[in-house]
């Protein structure tokens, strides 16, 4: 949600700014601007739309500087428009800011300041920060700043800039990604790390409530008390490639096809011999025994994965087991207590409503695992366990391979918990093994099938609405595969659990209505094959998606079938994601959709 970049040093800003932001736009893309200091001006350019619209206006003006922040945008407050856009500067026009996050005391804040006689030209929240930095300034950018934090609430990331320190600027962070990027003579702020990764691989995470001093020459991090903080440096040692998209199309097909290796990545360095090693994690056999209940927290795709995380946990370790929104969770006043354990899932590491659940659970005792991906993300540093899935950068706003992983680390999970409570017999144990581990070539092989699905996709691409059903874990994967098709192609659809659709929904189902259909779970086999002829006695075209063992079987009653290599129900859902990711792909292709970054999504959602 919003991208945000700083740099100082002897470079001309713009160029980096722009470099960097075209990184970040994955975040947020309904509007950019920069903001570069040249002697004693502030120079603002910014503009509704995408970012090729501000590369257009830079174009044409003269600007030069070695300081600047820039920003793109994803609205929260106020339309997207030329007006709301950041950065937004002070009444004085002497101080401009970058913001990402929401401010939830803005009205107020608008109010104190209208009485002191500041007018407000955008609709936005952030617009407050920058006139009350203003009215906190006695000379010292630093103190203001930390003033001024100290009375807004709500969530932030920031750069803040002014005529009156041209050697430095100032960087803040609640509850929203930002870190520091360390150069020779220059330094840099990010939301994320892609976008410095051309001039350094030496970064300082910033933690919550922390503001950093930047010039060309150091950085200092202070807490919102005004005391020094010590930080250590994180290295970056993933490949510049990885957020590159290499030949390509789209990020999204990039990512699609690098499954096979993120999920070897994650699943390969944590089996040892016939072991499941865990990675450094503190929960103990006793815990795992004495463990009442599981809460699995996450948002969107993670979530998805998550319900199939309940399915394999329940199953496999037989410990009561409940996936839920996070953004539900936090506030029912949920059950949690010290004898249960509370799996987050998170690409990104920073939802900030995976984050808030978190600490809910947190603070009602609960041991806390994250499933995350960003290294040193939130999420990662305030769980109490972390299994990293090793996918590399996701860029496209559709998660995809993220998915694959998150499955992977929850069946080493589960697998890990089942034995570790004596339930699985060696035959059992290493059968699940084995197959996890040929989970990769599963999916290449399912890669394979692409032309297939390209050809269904061009067959249906005009359809106004699509249902996907399933059972049990394929109505878990039938979710997934739903939100894959709606967020890119904007098609309408609905996943149903396949026995519930005739208790109503069934009667949106008439002639050519498509209706994928989910048949890995062999023990619901024959009763998702009687949810097909319900489906096609009313007139649907069916797109089946079945066991090799099964496509001759389900051929005879469905349109169309995308085999997957055969593997035990369980553990299904990893390799069979990869067919419907591709159809929704395909589909928003031939759509003429911007694939990569949909209307009105942003990536890491850090507001609430
Ligand atoms: O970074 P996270 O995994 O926490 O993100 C959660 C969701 O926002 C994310 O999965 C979202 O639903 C994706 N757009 C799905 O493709």
């Amino acid at each position: 949600m919003c991208g945000i970049v700083g740099y100082i040093g002897n470079r001309d800003a713009k160029p980096v700014l722009m470099e960097g932001l075209k990184k970040l736009e994955y975040r947020g893309y309904d509007s950019a601007g920069v903001a570069i200091l040249s002697t004693d001006t502030i120079n603002i350019v910014k503009s509704k739309g995408r970012l090729g619209v501000l590369e257009e206006k830079l174009c044409n003006v003269d600007i030069e500087g070695t300081m600047g922040i820039g920003h793109t945008r994803w609205a929260t407050h106020g339309e997207p428009s030329d007006l709301n856009s950041h950065p937004h500067v002070s009444k004085n026009g002497k101080i401009a800011i970058v913001h990402n996050g929401i401010i939830e005391n803005y009205i107020q804040i608008k109010d104190f300041l209208s009485e002191k006689g500041y007018c407000f030209s955008s609709e936005t929240d952030t617009e407050v920060i920058a006139h009350l930095i203003e009215y906190n300034y006695e000379g010292n950018l630093v103190k203001a700043v930390l003033k001024t934090l100290n009375e807004l609430e709500g969530a932030y990331a920031l750069g803040v800039l002014s005529v009156d320190n041209p050697d430095m600027f100032v960087a803040a962070k609640k509850d929203s990604p930002l870190i520091v990027g360390l150069g020779e003579n220059e330094n840099f702020i990010a939301s994320d790390i892609p976008a410095i990764l051309p001039y350094t691989r030496e970064v300082l995470i910033l933690e919550d409530k922390e503001v950093a001093c930047i010039s060309g020459g150091k950085v200092e991090i202070y807490n919102l008390l005004g005391e020094r903080q010590r930080r250590e440096i994180f290295h970056v040692d993933w490949d510049v490639c990885a957020s590159e998209k290499n030949g390509f199309e789209h990020f999204m097909i990039k990512e699609i096809f690098e499954e096979p290796s993120a999920v070897k990545a994650t699943i390969s360095p944590r089996i040892r011999g016939r072991e499941i090693v865990l990675d450094n994690f503190t929960i103990t056999d006793e815990m795992i025994k004495n463990c009442e209940k599981i809460h699995i927290i996450a948002c969107g795709t993670a979530y998805h994965a998550g319900v199939v995380g309940k399915y394999a946990i329940e199953k496999l370790a037989r410990i009561p087991a409940e996936a839920e929104v996070a953004s539900e969770f936090r506030y029912r006043d949920p059950i949690v207590n010290e004898k249960h354990l509370t799996i987050v899932i998170s690409q990104s590491g920073e939802t900030i409503d995976t984050l808030m659940a978190m600490r809910e659970a947190k603070r009602k005792g609960s041991r806390t695992l994250a499933i995350v991906n960003v290294v040193g993300s939130s999420i990662a540093r305030e769980a109490d366990d972390v299994l990293y899935t090793w996918a590399g950068p996701e860029i496209a706003v559709a998660s995809t391979k993220a998915y694959n992983t998150q499955l992977s680390a929850l069946y080493l999970a589960a697998l890990s918990f089942a034995r570790r409570k004596g339930l699985l017999d060696e035959k059992e144990y290493n059968s699940y093994i084995n197959q996890l581990q040929q989970m990769p070539e599963m999916i290449s092989s399912i890669l394979g099938e692409r032309e297939k699905i390209q050809k269904f996709a061009s067959e249906h691409f005009n359809a106004k609405s699509i249902f996907y059903i399933g059972r049990g874990l394929d109505f878990a994967l039938s979710m997934e595969g739903s939100l894959k098709l709606k967020e890119i192609s904007y098609i309408h659809s609905e996943a149903y659990a396949g026995g519930e659709l005739k208790h109503g929904t069934i009667a949106l189902i008439e002639e050519g209505t498509l209706v994928v259909c989910s048949l890995t779970q062999e023990q619901l086999f024959e009763k998702m094959i009687g949810n097909i002829r319900e489906v096609k006695a009313r007139g649907a075209v069916v797109l089946a998606v079945a066991h090799e063992k099964n496509t001759e079987k389900v051929a005879k009653i469905a349109d169309s079938v995308i085999s997957i290599p055969d593997t035990d129900s369980i553990l299904a859902p990893i390799a069979a994601i990869t067919p419907m990711q591709l159809f929704a792909y395909y589909v928003a292709v031939i759509k003429g959709n911007d694939v990569d970054k949909p209307r009105n999504l942003a990536k890491s959602v850090t507001v609430e």
